[in-house]
């Protein structure tokens, strides 16, 4: 048996009990913790906390806390970590006055990171993916859901799956696999999506699920990309194969997606830059989660998902980095935290239950993360010391994580 104590804790953050699933609404401003409290672990599992003068009296590791936050660390659950070189150029066309469509029209963008993944072998893309994996986790992060995408043909989505897999076994981080093979329409299905829908759901889709590549199944229902009937016939597709979706909607256009979502019962609507009124009203009674990508508006120089509106109407929110090279260069969710105070109006207590709780539940691991609960696994994040949380957000650019236990 292994065990670690932390003692001196100067708050313990995020206390849940074992069937909390996610916060919502009005709740999301409650941030249930303990003050000066310790925090034992067994063989990687909270084992107990309480008030530190409870304690225990021994443990293989005693770790002194004192002036120091704990709380879940944070579960990013909307990732494209596998990819091969950057798009820095790109960067550089959006300040000289292009934009993120415009680029794509001229053959960058999604396409421009496939063709270059295409020609980087297995072990490559797992050493790039590897570093970003454990810079994500410098910054406190603890679980990744990590979606395909950059593939785009049959071999090339094996291989971004496969090598997600590799991460899965290797790494200390929970990881989750997400098929997005509708992520863009390769150049040559430009006027054939027939052709390569045929490809995604009667070739890749048994196979992948055969090889238990992946956890869910993602679309990217956007003007250009894929339509809401084409992301419906990818979903259904997916559903029977077991396969929940979380599917990209609303980042440029509202192109009526959400309400098919909820229809299919995703896990989470992603992106969410733009809300309708009727996409407020058809998740208010459903389990699908949005979830808001803050860093994707700062580079895009696009609006920010409207959380208070979300918020207020009494659903949840969950935020993560949709850390990828076109449109978020970024796995930083100390910063999406910042981003969301800032520019989204969420306080710092709602913006840390959605990076972790509600964290969790989009990417489906909320029954062993994302809270300090008795029996989760011990994925926790120490700060250095602190004033109050408001330290994290407010302290924006900055990494207050002192340590990172996974
Ligand atoms: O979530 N919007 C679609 N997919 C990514 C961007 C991918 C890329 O530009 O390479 C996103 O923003
Ligand atoms: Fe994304």
């Amino acid at each position: 048996m292994n065990s670690i104590l932390i003692l001196n804790i100067k708050s313990l953050v995020g206390i849940r009990d074992a069937n909390a699933k996610m916060v919502r609404g009005a709740k999301m401003k409650i941030l249930p913790s303990i003050k000066n409290a310790f925090l034992l672990i067994e063989n990687g599992f909270i084992k107990s906390f309480g008030k530190n003068e409870d304690a225990p009296e021994r443990a293989d590791e005693i770790i002194d806390a004192n002036g120091k936050f704990v709380l879940p660390a944070w579960c990013d659950s909307h990732t494209h970590i596998v990819y091969a070189g950057s798009r820095e150029s790109e960067f550089a066309d959006k300040i000289n006055g292009l934009t993120y469509e415009e680029i794509a029209a001229r053959g960058g963008g999604i396409l421009n990171s496939a063709k270059r993944l295409n020609e980087t072998s297995e072990e490559e893309l797992f050493e790039s993916a590897w570093q970003r994996l454990e810079e994500m986790k410098s910054y406190g992060t603890g679980a990744v859901e990590i979606k395909s995408g950059y593939g785009l043909c049959y071999e090339g989505e094996l291989k971004i799956l496969r090598v997600i897999r590799k991460l899965k076994e290797k790494s200390a981080l929970t990881i989750k696999a997400t098929f997005l093979g509708a992520h863009a329409y390769p150049q040559e299905f430009k006027n054939n999506h027939e052709g390569y829908l045929k490809i995604l759901l009667e070739e890749l889709l048994p196979k992948i699920v055969d090889e238990g590549l992946a956890d869910f199944i993602d679309v990217f229902c956007e003007e250009n990309y894929f339509s809401v009937n084409e992301t419906k016939r990818i979903l259904e597709a997916g559903e029977k194969f077991g396969l929940r979706a979380k599917v990209h909607v609303n980042q440029f256009n509202i192109l009526g997606a959400v309400k098919m979502c909820v229809a299919q019962n995703a896990l989470s609507v992603d992106h969410l830059e733009l809300v309708a009124e009727e996409d407020i009203a058809v998740l208010k009674n459903s389990s699908t989660i949005p979830v808001a990508l803050p860093s994707c508006s700062l580079f895009l120089k696009i609006p920010y998902t409207p959380a208070r509106k979300i918020i207020d109407a009494g659903l949840p929110i969950a935020l993560a980095t949709d850390f990828n090279p076109g449109s978020a260069p970024s796995g930083n969710m100390n910063l999406v935290n910042s981003l969301a105070c800032i520019n989204m109006n969420m306080t710092p207590e709602e913006a840390v239950n959605a990076s972790t709780l509600n964290g969790a539940y989009a990417m489906g691991v909320e029954n062993e993360l994302g809270s300090i609960t008795i029996g989760n696994k011990a994925n926790l994040i120490i700060t250095k010391p602190i004033s109050s949380l408001t330290m994290l957000p407010y302290s924006f650019g900055n990494n207050l994580v002192e340590r990172v236990i996974l």
